[in-house]
């Protein structure tokens, strides 16, 4: 017997949420077992850590597609992680400014808490309960394998906390309390999304078909992993990466045209995307992403170019005019504390809706608390 739609199975009546409807195309939904169906609604979900120092590479690999997902989105819903932050040594005084500088960024950078759904993950207990319950579908050897534990443990002084460990339980139980079908992230978090679709699918084998749906990432084709500026074999990185070679969404013109300016390139005159140049590859695709065109395009147009030093001056010239109108909105929108928190607070009141519906029926196939119905 075919399969109805993933779609079919996601509950109605969840919060009234203002969709672009005359932008509604059909997307592709690709089951599991590899039928693709052509649907029309998408829910979207994807997740941010709270930290101010938000880069170059978070802008392109992720902010730039929830931006997109607002208006195939149904809904698009962008959650900003404070129990993810929790997992390594952090300052809790800190913790809410930082969450408020994410909120401000990502507002600046389009998103519209009436075009999307935009919320604290704090806020909405479901997350924690859903983390618990799919950790009896989480094999522990998988979690010990994933390449950001490895890394993040090995990078921690004091404690390597249970919560490291646990984290893409977390990530996962985010998405899918939801059902959400689309999952927007950079390249870093594939494995995240792999372990994600695994969880799903043993939960559905044990407990139930169809109860949770197998989420698909989407990882943008140009600019899912932008290298730092300064090492351009590591990834941009706020805590891994250089300072020199991170350019921040809020870095002033200056500063960013300094940062690519200096940005080390590779032995050779010649502007082309290659293996043994990853400098300069990752200085066409930041050109690309910021002009809209593809790379090859970028290669064409810098067929003329006199050296390297042109490049940096259009990837400059292009990152600047991308950012720049993101900073100044972040500047108008940061100070109002009192606004930021209401707009989180009606994101999570929608959150809640759709996944506490999630949630009652997660516990009544797992036989955890009373009869539901
Ligand atoms: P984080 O700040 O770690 O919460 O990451 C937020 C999003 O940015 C995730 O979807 C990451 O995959 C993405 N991301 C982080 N670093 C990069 C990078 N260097 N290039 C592209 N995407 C990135
Ligand atoms: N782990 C993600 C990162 O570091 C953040 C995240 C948390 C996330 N929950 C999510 C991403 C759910 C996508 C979906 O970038």
């Amino acid at each position: 017997m075919e399969r109805p739609p993933r779609a079919e199975g996601l509950r109605s009546g969840g919060p009234a949420i203002r969709c672009a409807a005359a932008d509604r195309r059909q997307w592709p939904l690709t089951w599991a077992g590899g039928t693709t169906r052509f649907v029309g609604l998408v829910r979207i979900f994807s997740g941010i850590q709270p930290t101010g120092r938000k880069h170059l590479g978070n802008y392109i690999g992720a902010i730039r597609q929830y931006v997109d997902g607002q208006d195939r989105g149904d809904p698009a819903i962008y959650c900003i992680v404070d129990l993810h932050a929790i997992t390594v040594a952090y300052e809790p005084s800190e913790l809410r400014e930082r969450l408020y500088d994410t909120t401000a960024i990502l507002i600046a950078a389009g998103l519209d808490p009436d075009r999307c759904i935009l919320f604290r993950q704090s806020d909405v207990r479901e997350h924690t309960e859903l983390c618990w319950l799919l950790s009896s579908v989480t094999a522990i050897g998988e979690l010990n394998r994933m390449h950001q534990f490895r890394d993040k443990s090995l990078a921690q002084r004091e404690l390597v906390s249970s919560g490291l460990l646990f984290y893409p339980v977390l990530q996962a139980a985010d998405v899918l309390a939801y059902r959400a079908h689309e999952v927007p992230v950079g390249e870093d978090q594939r494995e995240h999304l792999e372990l994600m679709r695994d969880v799903a699918r043993r939960f559905n084998a044990r407990y139930g078909e169809d109860i949770l749906v197998v989420p698909e990432h989407r990882i943008p084709e140009v600019g899912a992993r932008i290298m730092d500026l300064q090492e351009p074999t590591r990834k941009m990185s706020t805590t891994g990466g250089t300072e020199e070679g991170t350019v921040l969404v809020l870095d002033d013109p200056k500063t960013i045209e300094k940062k690519i300016k200096r940005a080390v390139t590779d032995s050779g005159t010649e502007i082309r995307r290659a293996p043994d140049k990853p400098g300069v590859s990752n200085l066409i695709d930041v050109l690309a992403v910021a002009r809209g065109v593809s790379p090859a395009a970028v290669e064409e147009d810098m067929r003329s170019a006199r050296g390297y030093g042109d490049l940096k001056g259009a990837v400059a010239e292009a990152v600047v005019g991308m950012l720049g109108p993101v900073r100044e909105r972040y500047a108008e929108i940061r100070p109002d504390q009192d606004r930021l928190e209401a707009i989180l607070a009606q994101g999570a009141d929608k959150a809640s809706a759709l996944a506490s519906d999630t949630l009652a029926d997660v516990r009544d196939a797992m036989g955890v608390g009373a009869p539901q119905r």
